[in-house]
């Protein structure tokens, strides 16, 4: 079964490294996330993947890292300082600040023309605050989402050296656009990628590392002439979307979507969402914007900017004269896509019925629980509901829910009923004994590569064999680990709980043919190898 909900997805990366909540040691800080060692593996192969994709596989396309740090001006002239906002109404009855755009879209089933018609309707009485239910609504106002910080030892009370931590990378590109078209003698079509980190005062943050404060880009600038525009737009949205395919998501799970007029962004001719039906619905994964000529002339002096030191234009040798390259702009989340790909593995399911006693006394137990969370006093009533929604539906559905009962065994708002201790006692070795959660992660996305294991921890030579092989694995460039901490079984199921693709087993007829086997995660068949076929062989099934 696939992930249902990102609590699932959090559980699992929460108990197995993949992510945090960050600086939890204080309590946390909302919507703030850490990739743990799991996690770092896992999206620092979705940036490389996606870098090999776009820069090493093809001949028009170079790399940039540009400071995160610019020049206010950047700011001022790309339109973000007067535009880059969120409308926000506030709720005169409960105090609350909600996002007016959402509350329209949400009251009246499509999404609101502008700000304008937001107002018509607050001024109309059509809206009503989504906490309190009140109709006294402050006309919205746009909010801007760029973190402030200011460069300098003094803060000298002013605007004098304030500046601003990217909302996008996308900026970076368009301002080195002259420096990489001289050093590299580019010729138009070509593009430039960037990966690295952006930040949003989002006013509603949340589905996990879905939307967060501080994110990652993978942004990809591709200048072409004027009129080449619209077939570059439609090339780029099918290299894309093949992307996430050859990754191994599921197609039916991506799907591509036309933004509106009244959506598109204050620079956007057009653009074209890929959108990922992640456990809470169908959202955004990726926008692919044709936007025109208007940074390059955005930032080239002109009567309107009379600050900029130049013009960032390009010299058509055909034509033989100057010309403002027109943009098409692929733009990826690294966390949102890391989000998707591990969403998209996920499989849960029950590989063996437990006796039917142990189902009866887990049943029970959850049953008591979802009856103790109805009685407790001072929860939020939006916890008491969910939580008891889940039990229940788990209970009615044992010893097939045994996947889902492991999520709810690991959610902390659970942990608070005491009858959980007992759920878990129990609940625990039947889900360890009956369910396997498998990580159907692309070889080339896992975190680790190849697990290796001696039969037995308590014989040297199987095991000084398994280290060996490990490091050799290791010098040859694929990422191993070695365990011995368990039985095989026990060290299988942890391994596919988080995506490693090939398990190998030293065992004693290893000692004397130098053979091991080699378990495929996906199809649990084994088969034998030669230990010095073994990196080849692998390196082989990752490409
Ligand atoms: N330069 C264009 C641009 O920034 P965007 O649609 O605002 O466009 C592009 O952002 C991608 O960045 C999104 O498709 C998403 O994957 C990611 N992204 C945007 N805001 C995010 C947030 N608050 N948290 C996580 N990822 C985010």
């Amino acid at each position: 079964m696939p992930a249902t909900s990102l609590d699932t997805i959090v559980s699992l990366c929460k108990r197995r490294g993949f992510v945090f909540p960050s600086s939890s040691v204080y309590g946390g800080l909302g919507s703030t996330w850490d990739y743990g060692p799991l996690g770092v593996e896992l999206k620092n192969n979705v940036k490389r993947a996606w870098w090999r994709s776009v820069v090493h596989e093809r001949d028009d396309m170079e790399g940039l890292d540009a400071a995160i740090l610019m020049n206010r001006l950047v700011w001022k002239y790309s339109g973000h300082e007067a535009t880059f906002s969120d409308p926000m109404t506030d709720c005169r009855a409960c105090k609350t600040r909600p996002r007016a755009d959402h509350v329209f879209a949400a009251q009246k089933g499509r999404d609101p023309k502008g700000l304008p018609e937001i107002n018509a309707a607050i001024e109309a009485k059509e809206l009503v605050c989504p906490k309190c239910g009140s109709k006294d609504l402050t006309p919205a106002r746009p909010f801007n989402l760029m973190f402030r910080t200011s460069v300098g030892p003094v803060d000298s009370g002013d605007d004098s050296g304030l500046v601003y931590m990217r909302p996008e990378t996308a900026q970076g590109i368009f301002v080195n656009f002259g420096n990489v078209l001289d050093t590299m003698r580019r010729k138009l079509p070509f593009g430039i990628a960037q990966v690295g980190k952006a930040f949003r005062n989002e006013i509603t943050p949340g589905n996990f590392t879905f939307r967060t404060r501080e994110f990652e880009q993978m942004e990809i600038e591709y200048f072409v002439r004027p009129g080449e525009d619209e077939a570059a737009h439609e090339a780029w949205i099918a290299e894309r979307t093949n992307w996430y395919l050859k990754l191994g998501m599921r197609k039916e799970n991506l799907r591509v979507r036309e933004q509106e007029k009244h959506e598109l962004a204050h620079y956007a001719k057009r653009c074209v969402d890929l959108e990922y039906r992640f456990p809470m619905g169908w959202s955004e994964l990726e926008g692919i914007a044709n936007r025109t000529d208007f940074d390059l002339k955005a930032h080239s002096r002109s009567p309107e900017n009379p600050d900029a030191v130049g013009e960032l234009k390009y010299f058509d040798q055909e034509q033989k004269k100057h010309l403002v390259p027109y943009v098409i702009e692929p733009s990826a989340g690294a966390d949102r896509a890391t989000l998707a790909f591990l969403c998209d593995a996920y499989e849960d399911a029950l590989v063996k019925e437990p006796p039917a006693e142990e189902t009866t006394k887990l049943r029970d137990l959850v049953e008591s629980f979802a009856k103790s969370v109805g009685r407790r006093e001072g929860m939020a009533a939006e916890v008491k509901q969910r939580l008891v929604s889940t039990a229940e539906g788990i209970a009615a559905g044992l010893p097939g829910t045994l996947p889902q009962l492991i999520g709810l065994m690991e959610d902390a708002e659970a942990a608070t009923i005491e009858v959980m201790k007992k759920v878990r006692g129990v609940g625990e070795k039947i889900a360890e004994e009956h369910t396997r959660t498998v990580l159907h992660l692309h070889p080339r996305l896992a975190p680790l590569t190849v697990a290796v294991f001696p039969l037995k921890r308590n014989d040297p030579r199987l095991v000084e064999m398994a280290r060996g092989l490990k490091r050799d694995l290791q010098r040859s460039g694929v990422r191993a680990v070695y365990d011995d901490t368990g039985a095989i079984g026990k060290l299988y199921r942890r391994q596919d709980e988080i995506g490693t693709p090939w398990c190998v087993t030293v065992d004693f007829q290893s000692l004397d043919d130098q053979t091991v086997t080699v378990r495929d995660r996906d199809s649990m068949q084994q088969e034998r190898l030669k230990v010095t076929e073994l990196a080849p062989t692998l390196a082989s099934r990752l490409t």
